[in-house]
């Protein structure tokens, strides 16, 4: 999986790339790399945003500057590039990440996601370089870059070697072994802490009943969560 992100903010991204989890699947023959659009801009003053047409607070990222640095790393017309990739953009009003996203997005073998920053993207970017619009919940962040990170977190540990141990990804949360449901709860000792008992049949060493427990208890999640919703 080869991912790219496009940001003015190259730098935040470096924290992320060290944590172990990412560092893992990079070993493994991931590759995380960003591109900062500034450094592609053909304005003066490195210039790569403006006031929006129309009037109104905040500074809009502009189309010119992102077709420059798409076109400048990739050597090709951004219009067709989304025809050979995914070049997703984080946006408020996009698609909702969830679980089948990731999956989907997991079985990409490159990812180019861009990040816009204050006000967003001009519109153009998103209808004609984009082939997808992600947005991680409905409420507003100040950019995409926490986005773009979740996006690859939630991503980059479905591929092999993210995790310590390969248990792993297969039976958590959402998972089809657990029928799309929350994960079960999990203890660890101490087995009694202030009166507080772990489930007795976790410490029964019954491989077997600990299984049809644990099933038991992430499809009562997955009730609770759906009623939560129709409500
Ligand atoms: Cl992808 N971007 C911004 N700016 N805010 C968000 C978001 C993305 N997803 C949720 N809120």
């Amino acid at each position: 999986m080869n991912i790219d992100i496009f940001t003015l903010f190259p730098e935040w991204f470096e924290w992320f790339a060290s944590q172990r989890h990412v560092s893992n699947v990079v070993s493994a023959g991931a590759r995380l790399q960003c591109v900062n659009p500034r450094e592609y801009t053909p304005l003066s003053g490195g210039q790569v945003d403006d006031t929006p047409f129309g009037g109104g607070a905040g500074m809009v990222l502009r189309v010119d500057v992102l077709e420059s640095a798409l076109r400048g790393h990739y050597g090709v017309d951004p219009v067709l590039l989304r025809t050979r990739r995914r070049v997703i953009a984080l946006a408020p009003s996009g698609r909702v990440l969830d679980e089948s996203l990731v999956q989907e997005l997991a079985g990409e073998p490159a990812l180019t996601l861009l990040c816009g920053r204050y006000e967003g993207f001009d519109e153009r970017i998103l209808e004609h370089f984009a082939s997808d619009v992600v947005s991680i919940g409905r409420y507003v962040l100040s950019g995409g870059e926490l986005a773009a990170m979740v996006v690859c977190d939630a991503v980059l540990r479905k591929l092999p070697g993210a995790l310590g141990h390969e248990r792993s990804a297969s039976e958590e949360s959402f998972s089809a072994a657990l029928e799309g449901n929350p994960e079960y709860p999990h203890y660890t000792r101490p087995a009694e802490y202030r009166g507080w008992r772990v489930p007795e049949v976790l410490l029964s060493g019954h491989h077997e009943r600990i299984g049809d427990w644990r099933r038991e208890r992430s499809r009562e999640r997955g009730e609770h969560r759906r009623d939560a919703r129709s409500r």
